[in-house]
């Protein structure tokens, strides 16, 4: 098999990472809540994104890719791409979950753009599969929350707000300092394409935000 670009290395370590920790952070909700359907629902969701994190293990071992520091690739405190890292402990489970929610609005959109990008098929597959796992993950935290609105709308509208701003800014984060650590690789064309795509974005997330939760 031919050889893993440093850029996209970078990429697939970045995916894992946020794979297998989104899994540990749903886990963790799980005992916040008496909900025996909501645990179920939590704990599903949960292994589907361990089982995702292995997935992307397997392609990089697939690849015989170079190992990167555990957080993302760097460990400097100014440089924090680990984005369920960057959640905080103290978050209710409805915040965790809109957060979720809003980041994985985005995972479709970044994992097809990855896709028509990549050379690899291997990786073309294991991103296809992922966006179409992505609908049921939408689908019940979708239905949960608007079953909440009625009650609980003031929350639910206060945590979107924060949910779309932390998203959006560390989407930028993460772009801009990987296109500046790998400004003369192909992986910059991806990153620049992604910013540039951000506009179009924001409008789908308002869009969505405005018909699923009358939220604007
Ligand atoms: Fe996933
Ligand atoms: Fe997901």
């Amino acid at each position: 098999m031919s050889t893993l670009t440093f850029g996209e290395n970078v990429f697939l370590q970045f995916y894992a990472l946020e794979e297998y920790t989104g899994g540990i952070i749903l886990a963790k909700q799980v005992i916040k809540t008496p909900d025996l359907q909501l645990k179920f629902n939590l704990l599903q969701h949960s292994e589907d994104e361990i089982r995702h994190g292995k997935l992307w293990i397997a392609v990089l071992r697939a690849f015989d890719a170079e190992t990167l520091p555990v957080k993302g690739y760097d460990d400097s405190p100014e440089v924090n791409i680990d984005w369920f890292g960057a959640l905080e402990d103290d978050m209710t489970m409805l915040e965790v979950l809109i957060h979720l929610h809003i980041h994985e609005l985005r995972v479709p959109y970044h994992f097809e753009r990855h896709g028509n990008w990549t050379s690899f098929n291997g990786i073309k597959k294991v991103l296809a599969q992922l966006i179409a796992e992505e609908a049921s993950h939408l689908r019940w935290i979708r239905e949960y929350l608007k079953s909440l609105l009625p009650v609980n709308r003031k929350a639910i509208y206060g945590y979107l707000n924060r949910a779309v701003r932390f998203e959006e800014a560390m989407y930028y984060r993460q772009m801009r300092d990987i296109l500046r650590r790998h400004e003369d690789e192909p992986i910059a064309d991806f990153c620049t394409l992604a910013l540039e795509d951000m506009p179009k974005q924001r409008g789908f997330v308002d869009k969505y935000l405005y018909e699923t939760f009358n939220y604007h």
